[in-house]
């Protein structure tokens, strides 16, 4: 099954029901993390559980969550992290990669920031050199799942492109989910350079539309969205935008979560490929705090 339809599904659960996971769902969840796909270096990151949610959740309010708002859950699992550019980009890519197989059982999950790693830590009884960059809340959601809320959020001018772009399932008048607005595929897309727009048939001769169409459905902190893709020959650019000087935990986060979401785009497309972070250049010059962060080659 393409992967395409569990995304479509996604949404940030802030509301649980006041229940524990039944012990088949942890057992999947503790088994998921045995899986972890191989592109994550096992030693970088750390994914501890956290049971007892509800009563920790007081105790961690102030140390995460949007402005120290913590979002009641029955369970977390807590992302340790070396604070270099990899091991926070695939607490991103896993973190995600874990959200959406979660899904598949129908787990509701959402990102927390962790403003503060050491009194997260101590308060959690975690004993481990690496930093506390990112919590992930899972429980039964309070509210049915949905697919189609991403379409309802689609601003009028992107609607249009993804009925061209041959998504026959599209409910344009669905709008009972939550809904965060996303950006048009061609917002995130330059050719060879940036700031030069492709045509929407341009990116589907190419066969990368449904990859940048995969971006719509890719949470981010703050929904910002903060990712452009330069379409080079042999290559793919990840341009992060970095003016909103957020922390480094953040930034590595997303850019993993993207990452993620554009790989499986892509690996649906039939395009193989992988992504290289080291030793990056671009041949065009990019506008103030925007950085490449990665190659994806073919
Ligand atoms: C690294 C990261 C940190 C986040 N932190 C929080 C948070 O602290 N509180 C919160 O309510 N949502 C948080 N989110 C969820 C985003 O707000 C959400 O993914 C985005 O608004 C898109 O909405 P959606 O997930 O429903 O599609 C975070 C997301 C990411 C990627």
């Amino acid at each position: 099954m393409k992967s395409l339809k569990l995304a479509e599904k996604r949404y940030s659960v802030r509301e649980y029901k006041h229940k524990n996971l039944s012990n088949e769902l942890l057992q999947y969840l503790s088994n998921l993390l045995l899986e972890k796909p191989s592109i994550s270096n096992a030693s970088s990151l750390e994914i501890r559980f956290v049971e007892n949610g509800f009563d920790l959740a007081p105790q961690l309010e102030t140390v995460s969550g949007y402005y120290g708002k913590m979002i009641v859950a029955p369970h977390y699992y807590a992302i340790f992290s070396h604070p270099d550019d990899f091991s926070l980009n695939m607490a991103g890519y896993v973190g995600e990669w874990f959200i959406l197989n979660a899904l598949k059982k129908d787990i509701g999950s959402c990102w927390l920031e962790v403003r503060d790693s050491n009194q997260l830590k101590q308060i959690l009884s975690i004993d481990t050199p690496k930093k506390a960059v990112a919590l992930i809340a899972v429980g039964y959601a309070k509210k049915e799942f949905q697919g189609g809320e991403i379409y309802a959020a689609s601003q009028n001018n992107s609607l249009s492109s993804l009925t061209d772009l041959g998504y026959p399932n599209i409910n344009p008048n669905h709008s009972k989910g939550p809904v965060s607005s996303r950006k048009s595929i061609t917002e995130l897309a330059f050719l060879n350079e940036w700031g030069n727009i492709p045509e929407i048939e341009e990116l589907e001769i190419r066969g990368f539309h449904e990859a940048l169409f995969y971006m719509r459905l890719a949470p981010s902190y703050g929904n910002r969205q903060p990712w452009y893709f330069v379409i080079c020959n042999d290559h793919i650019d990840l341009i992060m935008d970095h003016s909103d000087d957020l922390s480094p935990f953040i930034q590595g986060i997303d850019a993993g979560i993207a990452m993620f979401y554009f790989e499986v785009g892509l690996h649906d497309s039939g395009i193989r490929g992988s992504w290289h972070i080291d030793a990056l250049k671009s041949d065009y010059t990019l506008p103030d705090h925007h950085k490449l962060v990665g190659q994806y080659k073919f």
